[in-house]
This record gives C-alpha cells, structure tokens and sequence, in this order.
C-alpha cells in the first residue's frame, strides 16, 4: 500500500523536467496520472516510463491556454479514471529562449506579458476550474501549483514571469480558502534554480551563481520539487492550506551580502568574538 493508492493525478506541464520528476513520483507512490502538455511526445515519453515500471498513466496533449482543451483534459480524464484527486500545476513558459530575460518593462513586448500570464496563471486557473467540480464530487482532492523564488523576491529580469509566479500563490490562497471546508486543499512550492532541461540551455554561469548564493552546497534536481509536491498532495499534508513553500536551498533566506561575505572571508566569520 503506498501513499496515493487508487488516487487520479493530473500534472500540467509534466511532459519534461520538474513536471516529468512528479508524474513519475506520483506513480511510484500509486497515483493513476495524467500527463498533460502541449508537447505530445515528451508527455507520451513519461507516461511510457510510468507504464514500464507498472503504473498507470495517460498522455495527453493539451495547450493550457486553451480553455476548451483544458476541459478536454478533464472529460479525457474522467473518460479514462473514473476521477480526478489531485491536480499539479507545473506548466510554464519561461523567458524567451534565446535571452533568458522579458525585456525591460519599458520596451517590452506586451506579447511576452500576455503569454507568461496566459500560461503561467491562467493555465493553471483553467485547470482548476474543471478539475475542482470533479474533486469535489469525490468528497476532496488537492492541488499544488508550482511558483518560483522569482515570485518571491525580483531578479529584476523577468517581470513577467515573476509577476505571473506571484500571482500563481495568490491563486492558491484563493483556491484554499474557498474550497478548504469542501475538502480541497492548495498549496504552491517555490522551486529555486533547479536542474532542468530548461536551465540546462542558460548555461554553467546560472548554476555557479545558484551555488554561490544557497546556503546547501549542491544544486537542486527535479525530484527535489517532486517529493515537496508530494507531500503536499497527500493526506500526510492534511492540516497544510494556502501555503508558499520555498525549496530553493535556502537561496531566499538570506541577505544578498551573504554570498560577498562568504567569498571576502573564505567561509570564516567576519569578526572573531573574542
Ligand atoms: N527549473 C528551474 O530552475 C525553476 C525555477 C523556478 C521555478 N520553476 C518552475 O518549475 C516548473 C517546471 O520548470 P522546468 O524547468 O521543469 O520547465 P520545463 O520547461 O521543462 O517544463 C515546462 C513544461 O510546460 C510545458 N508547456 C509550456 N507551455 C505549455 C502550454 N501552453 N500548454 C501545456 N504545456 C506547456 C512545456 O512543454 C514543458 O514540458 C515551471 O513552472 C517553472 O516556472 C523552475
């Protein structure tokens, strides 16, 4: 018997990187999920790995912005599962590819905002939208939207994600407070730098800087969002509502001297208590 057992996930964004890491733990753990993203053959690559190790997964592809086919999603799902228990909101675009920044909000190209909103908030409205009616009919459910410590504190160059990411733990807030005493729960985990295909392509400088600045002296993975979603999902989660949890090692926790002060005193204290 394992923790989510006859349970039916969804995991928006989940054909690569943090969202294929959860799919997959979801699985591990017994949860039937739903791999929706609108790119259809990394979302048929995950569920074939779930399916290879025994779970039970489907593969859909869905572009998020898209209302129609979110409620697709969820008839699909239904059609499939019988119901609908959790619900992972990993889907995202992130700065364009080729300058990792939105633009400066002075010259930006209001199509740039418009698709970190499209995508990053209002896909995972949507998906709540549909997926909630399903969750309470089943007496509950819960769901986690990933955010990210740009949400939570400015880089400065990605306004519009940042501003989308901000906005996706308001999301949760909402969500939870409305529907708590119907049996939903919502959180949002804030990944930090994470080891992605995605991050992959920013280059080493990003992970060097994220290693300079965590306060762990490693680089997070995948997995690392995963089990934080996990456990938020499941009932060893069930007194935790409407709550932002970093998993970032500890890259927020600090001043922005910290890395400085590090590197100026090789890791001694700066002043010696006599
Ligand atoms: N990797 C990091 O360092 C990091 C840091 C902070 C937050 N995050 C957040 O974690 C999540 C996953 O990050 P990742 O690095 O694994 O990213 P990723 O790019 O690998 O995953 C995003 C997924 O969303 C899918 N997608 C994009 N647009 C879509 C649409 N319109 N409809 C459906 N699917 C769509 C992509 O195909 C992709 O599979 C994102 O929400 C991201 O903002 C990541």
């Amino acid at each position: 018997m394992t923790m989510l057992d006859g349970k039916v996930a969804i995991v928006t964004g989940g054909g690569s990187g943090i969202g294929q890491a959860t799919a997959i733990l979801l699985a591990r753990h017994g949860a039937a999920v739903v791999i929706a993203d609108i790119d259809e053959g990394n979302a048929c690559r995950a569920a074939a790995t779930i399916e290879g190790a025994g779970g039970q997964a489907l593969a859909l592809r869905v572009d998020m912005r898209d209302e129609e086919q979110v409620a697709a999603m969820v008839a699909d799902t239904m059609a499939r599962f019988g119901g609908i228990d959790l619900l992972d909101n990993t889907v995202s675009y992130n700065a364009p590819e080729q300058t990792g920044s939105d633009g400066e909000i002075h010259e930006m190209d209001i199509a740039i905002w418009n698709r970190a909103l499209e995508i990053n908030l209002r896909g995972p409205m949507l998906a709540a939208k549909y997926c909630i009616p399903e969750m309470l009919s089943r007496g509950g459910g819960a769901i986690v939207n990933i955010s990210s410590t740009a949400g939570i504190l400015s880089l400065g160059t990605v306004p519009a994600y940042a501003a989308s990411k901000a906005a996706v733990h308001s999301l949760s807030q909402s969500i939870a407070t409305a529907y708590g005493k119907r049996g939903i729960r919502c959180n949002t985990v804030a990944p930090g730098f994470i080891d992605t295909p995605t991050t992959r392509k920013m280059g080493d400088q990003f992970f060097q800087m994220t290693l300079d600045n965590n306060v762990l002296p490693y680089l997070g993975q995948p997995d690392d969002i995963a089990q934080a979603a996990l456990f938020l999902l499941s009932d060893a989660a069930r007194y935790v509502t409407g709550q932002l949890l970093a998993v970032d090692g500890g890259q927020t926790i600090h001043l922005p001297v910290v890395a400085d002060m590090w590197r100026m005193t090789a890791g001694q204290p700066l002043v010696e208590i006599a």
